[in-house]
């Protein structure tokens, strides 16, 4: 029997311990023995828990136990987590986490770690919740030289895009729903800043091209600056305001990353990805274009992706092949000054002199909108600095650029 235990015990924590329970007979069938949980360690009491009594407050009591191989942590955050991972990897545990910014700020060490240790440190849910991408990428794509990887890769921010495209809800309305479906990070400033997509983005990166991408070099914007007024004009243009992350092969070796809204043409497979779903762009140049689509995030779709991590070790016996990838280096990452792009721009001004000023544009129109307000689509590609400079003197409220 393999001995697990969970760390933190709120939204995937507990549902890592209903799928463990719920489905206890069609894993021990599949691993070949059964996957009991033996401690779940919270700070809180949970005294109407079917698992009463396995609730401990100390996590030496896991760590000192020998029985236990496999440690769970879905705490979140880089603080205690961190210490709480290294002690269980250090003690010979294999650890499976669902905790993206652990992965991105340490993930590299930490993967180190437990491959010194001869233990696994896997991590499907941290990227895309119950979306099968970690291993995909590192397995199954792994012939390809990969080129891009692309994606909505926050379920709290498409949720609320969808129900302000959909409903014509306020964002703090549509905010507070995603946080009662326990879609939010404990601070939802990382969902709607687009930090928890930028960390998403980054492990994507640093398994596609090897080397250690660092959170902080990554360009990141989130959705706070979209107004319903944009949400208007993009769909008079046949549009939809996405928040992707995106990492792009350079032809120089450097990856250009970053996370920023876009407007995507509604024929675009991406465009109908809506409510807590993802979808994840792979392009490599042996398979082409792959896209990866499901639930990003959620109690029970991440525990399936935790679940089973848990279970491709127990199946191995913490022998599985390490997931890790090489050292970083600035000089690697570049940001979106290169990137040229369409780009949709909203002006406070008249239509006349948006033209003027940008030359080719598409002028877009929306009900509501007053005489002193204009935007359209540059025909042009170009960056976002050339399109700033023909900008200048003018009052900018949106500028956002186009998937190509
Ligand atoms: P929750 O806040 O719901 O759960 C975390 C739990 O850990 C809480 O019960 C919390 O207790 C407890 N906790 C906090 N500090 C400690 C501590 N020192 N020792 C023991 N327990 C502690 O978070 P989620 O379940 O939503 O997320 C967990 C991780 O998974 C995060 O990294 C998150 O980003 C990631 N994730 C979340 C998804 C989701 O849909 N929610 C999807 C994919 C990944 P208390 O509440 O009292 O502080
Ligand atoms: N807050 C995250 C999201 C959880 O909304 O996507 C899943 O990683």
């Amino acid at each position: 029997m393999v001995k697990v235990a969970i760390l933190g015990y709120g939204t995937v924590g507990s549902g890592v311990a209903q799928v463990l329970h719920e489905n206890q007979d069609s894993i021990a069938a599949s691993v070949g023995q059964s996957v009991e949980v033996k401690y779940i360690l919270d700070v809180r009491d949970f005294d109407q828990s079917p698992y009463g009594g396995r609730f401990v407050k100390d996590f030496s009591v896991i760590e000192e136990d020998p029985e236990v191989s496999i440690v769970v942590e879905t705490i979140g955050g880089a603080a205690v987590a961190l210490n709480f991972t290294q002690r269980a990897l250090r003690a010979g545990k294999s650890v499976v986490t669902s905790n993206k910014e652990l992965v991105a700020c340490h993930g590299l060490e930490l993967t180190r770690l437990a491959k010194e240790k001869g233990v696994c440190y896997l991590f499907e849910a941290s990227v895309g919740g119950g979306i099968p991408i970690i291993r995909p990428l590192t397995v199954c794509l792994a012939a390809n030289q990969i080129e891009e990887v692309c994606g909505i890769l926050n379920g709290t921010t498409n949720y609320i895009l969808t129900r302000m495209i959909q409903a014509g809800l306020p964002f703090e309305t549509a905010l507070k729903e995603a946080q009662e479906n326990g879609y939010a990070e404990r601070d939802p400033s990382a969902d709607i800043l687009g930090y928890d997509a930028c960390r998403k983005i980054c492990i994507l990166a640093d398994l596609a091209f090897g080397k250690n991408v660092d959170p902080q070099l990554v360009p990141t914007e989130g959705i706070t600056g979209i107004s319903l007024a944009d949400v208007d004009y993009a769909d008079g243009a046949g549009k939809k305001i996405k928040l992707l992350g995106r990492a792009v092969r350079q032809a120089d070796g450097r990856v250009c990353a970053y996370v920023a809204p876009h407007l995507v043409d509604v024929t675009h497979p991406i465009a109908g990805v809506e409510d807590v779903f993802n979808a994840v762009f792979v392009k490599g140049n042996a398979v082409g274009d792959v896209m990866f689509y499901g639930r990003g995030a959620g109690k029970l779709p991440t525990a399936s992706a935790v679940v089973a991590d848990v279970m491709d070790i127990a199946r191995s016996g913490g022998n599985r092949s390490p997931i890790t990838w090489g050292d970083g280096d600035p000089a690697l990452v570049c940001g979106t000054e290169e990137l040229v792009s369409r780009f949709y721009v909203r002006i406070k001004g008249a239509a006349d002199a948006l033209r003027n000023q940008v030359g080719e544009i598409k002028l877009l129109a929306r009900s509501g909108a007053t005489p002193d307000e204009a935007a359209g689509i540059t025909e042009l590609a170009m960056t976002e600095a050339q399109l700033r400079e023909k900008l200048m003197g003018m009052e900018v409220l949106s500028l956002i650029r186009v998937l190509n």
